[in-house]
């Protein structure tokens, strides 16, 4: 390397690829905002149909806008046979989220408006997506514990009918406005991996479905949506409360990474992990058994991760450090927790594509090469 080498921003840390109306993340501050919207009026206040059109379109609906595209969502909520099948071989052999990759993919085999790029026909498949990645999560985990898939009821919300077809009975409503707020809240976050990835596919004018494709598989890492289910996996290898201060001493000696802290842009605390632990306190005041033991864990390990590395390290608890004891209240398995991120983040995905599209340009980053050059071949049966 020379002092005219151009600067390499890893993992393009600190780098701006776009301009973008949809969604700010302060990560100084610890505020989010979709369409300048703070996150914390959505979670209260809106559903996540609402905040799907919101993202989407850059305002909120009026009621005959909203009617309009809940009827949209649910008239696409159906899935086609070779979907169904592809669940039906997969589950059991594959993670959730890889078959819910696949399935996204063979999507695009029944849509006759796959090459009909115009603004309008990509919203409609926009609208396809988020329906029919959701009803892919519910038919994923019928079908892996061995039970037929329950046809979508149009009677009954995006969530409600999320938890009916996953479970095949109607569950309560606190557990219906738990997976409406994880909707909601993971609906969007600006350019993360998945979505820069989905923008890169995009950026090539691959269509929707592949770009969404992408995006799932990007979002399948530990580092990134994997985070959710490997945190649980820690606080269950933690067992009981009374091991949680050893078992994040010895984590943090060892250089290990404890999944759900940390975050490359907020370096405060995640404004949605902060609605998801009022939820969980809430439910700790409630819980037994089991469910009591892991709320315990997780909040014990939060306080102590906050005070080791809080302040001092910039390291605080993100999202996904909350979603899997609260998913596991609400009866979810951990192998559906990111396929129900991805389902949530199609939104994001989507608007983010559409937006770029608007204006689109090829991504093609730089790399600089430091290997040989100018070797000379050497036929193959010459080669020392
Ligand atoms: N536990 C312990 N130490 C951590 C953690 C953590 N969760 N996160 C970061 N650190 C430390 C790193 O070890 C590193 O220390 P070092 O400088 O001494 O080597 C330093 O903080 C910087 O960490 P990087 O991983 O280099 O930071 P980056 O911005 O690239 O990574 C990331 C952010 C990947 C999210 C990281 O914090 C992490 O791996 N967290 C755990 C996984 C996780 O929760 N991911 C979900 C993120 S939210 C989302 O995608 C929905």
């Amino acid at each position: 390397m020379t002092d005219t080498t151009p600067p390499i921003y890893l993992g393009l840390e600190g780098v701006y690829a776009a301009e973008s109306k949809i969604c700010k993340v302060d990560g100084t501050a610890g505020k989010l905002w979709y369409r300048g919207y703070p996150i914390e009026a959505l979670a209260a206040n809106s559903n996540f149909e609402e905040t799907a059109y919101l993202l989407l379109y850059g305002k909120l609906p009026k009621r005959p806008e909203l009617d309009a595209f809940t009827g949209q969502l649910k008239s696409n909520r159906d899935i086609p046979d070779n979907v169904k099948s592809i669940i039906k071989t997969s589950v059991g052999k594959a993670p959730p989220i890889d078959i819910l990759r696949t399935a996204v993919s063979a999507l695009s085999a029944e849509d006759k408006e796959l090459t009909d790029s115009s603004p309008e026909a990509n919203m409609r498949k926009t609208i396809k997506l988020i329906a029919k990645t959701t009803t892919i999560v519910a038919a994923i985990g019928r079908m892996q514990s061995g039970k037929d898939y329950v046809k979508p009821d149009n009677n009954l919300s995006h969530a409600d009918n999320f938890l009916y077809m996953l479970s095949g009975s109607r569950q309560d409503k606190k557990a219906v406005k738990l997976i409406d707020l994880m909707f909601i809240l993971h609906a969007e976050h600006s350019t993360n991996a998945s979505t820069f990835a989905s923008m890169v596919t995009a950026s090539t004018l691959a269509d929707i479905y592949a770009s969404v494709t992408t995006g799932i598989a990007t979002l399948k890492g530990p580092l990134h949506g994997g985070a959710d289910e490997a945190a649980l996996k820690m606080m269950r290898s933690i067992g009981d409360p009374s091991n949680t201060e050893t078992y994040i001493n010895d984590a943090l000696a060892g250089k290990q990474k404890i999944m759900g802290f940390g975050h490359r842009v907020y370096k405060t605390y995640d404004p949605r992990a902060k609605i998801l632990k009022a939820w969980l306190t809430d439910i700790d005041n409630i819980a037994a058994g089991d469910q009591k033991r892991l709320t315990q864990i997780t909040l014990i390990a939060e306080k102590l991760m906050i005070d080791k590395l809080g302040q001092s390290h910039g390291i605080w608890p993100n999202i996904d450090f909350f979603a899997g004891p609260l998913y596991t209240w609400a009866g979810i398995p951990p192998e559906l927790f990111t396929p129900i991120f991805g389902a949530a983040r199609t939104v994001g995905w989507c608007a983010h594509i559409l937006e770029y599209w608007e204006h689109n340009k090829l991504f093609r980053p730089l790399e600089i090469y430091t290997g040989p050059l100018d070797l000379e071949y050497v036929p193959i049966d010459k080669r020392k």
